[in-house]
């Protein structure tokens, strides 16, 4: 980026139930002068998320929107939420182990605007204890997925995938911290694309403009 010229950064807001490592990542990525987005807010639906003092402590601001303050009542969770992410001039949101579902309507709000990373090579393995499930299935490639939100889970437009190889040992804890080390690297790039403006949906694939086709094979066992 050419010194003394003024780009506008996107807005983003990542939301977070927990540890928010998946947050760390995209906050280093901002913290670099040319990435072209800047992590405005940090928001929690659960008060004691460590990810909250993590954010603070990198000077992020932070917020919690707690569901038990509007009895669980999902509208008024969300249009407290909603609130919040207008308050910071929100325009991309990223889901990072965001625990709570969202209506179609509040999804729709952010159509094409909000990503989410899901611990699994999509359409497999959708939902929770991917790890342990994948092992159990016996599959030999396991990775992460960056997507599109749309209002059914761990659905939507692919925008990056990382493959991870399943190996003989490997038990649920093992291979999560492998897929997580991918996570920490395809979020922040998947994030770029979409703050850049490069990703179109064309019959519900993303297309990613500028970038080459990635090449490479790999294979699990070696051979
Ligand atoms: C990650 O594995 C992510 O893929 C899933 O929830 C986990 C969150 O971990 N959606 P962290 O809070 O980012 O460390």
């Amino acid at each position: 980026m050419a010194k003394g010229i003024a780009v506008s950064k996107k807005r983003v807001a990542i939301l977070i139930s927990g540890r928010g490592s998946n947050m760390e990542a995209l906050i280093a990525a901002a913290a670099q002068e040319s990435y072209p987005a800047q992590i405005a807010l940090v928001l929690s639906n659960r008060p004691g998320a460590p990810g909250l003092r993590r954010a603070a402590a990198a000077g992020i601001a932070t917020e919690i929107v707690d569901p038990t303050l509007y009895g669980n009542d999902r509208e008024r969770f969300e249009r407290a939420l909603q609130t919040k992410l207008e308050a910071y001039r929100i325009d991309l949101v990223c889901l990072a182990g965001f625990m709570r579902l969202l209506s179609p309507s509040f999804v729709g709000q952010w159509h094409g605007r909000m990503l989410n990373i899901h611990p699994a090579l999509l359409p497999a393995f959708k939902g929770l204890d991917t790890h342990a499930r994948a092992l159990a299935a016996g599959v030999k490639i396991h990775g992460a997925t960056v997507h599109m939100v749309v209002p059914e889970v761990d659905c939507g437009p692919i925008l990056a995938q990382a493959a991870v190889a399943v190996r003989e040992g490997d038990t649920a804890d093992t291979l999560a911290a492998r897929v997580l080390e991918a996570e920490h690297r395809i979020y922040p790039a998947a994030l770029k694309f979409l703050a850049e403006g490069r990703v179109r949906v064309v019959d519900g694939r993303c297309r990613i403009d500028g970038r080459a086709d990635a090449d490479g094979l790999l294979f699990v066992p070696n051979i």
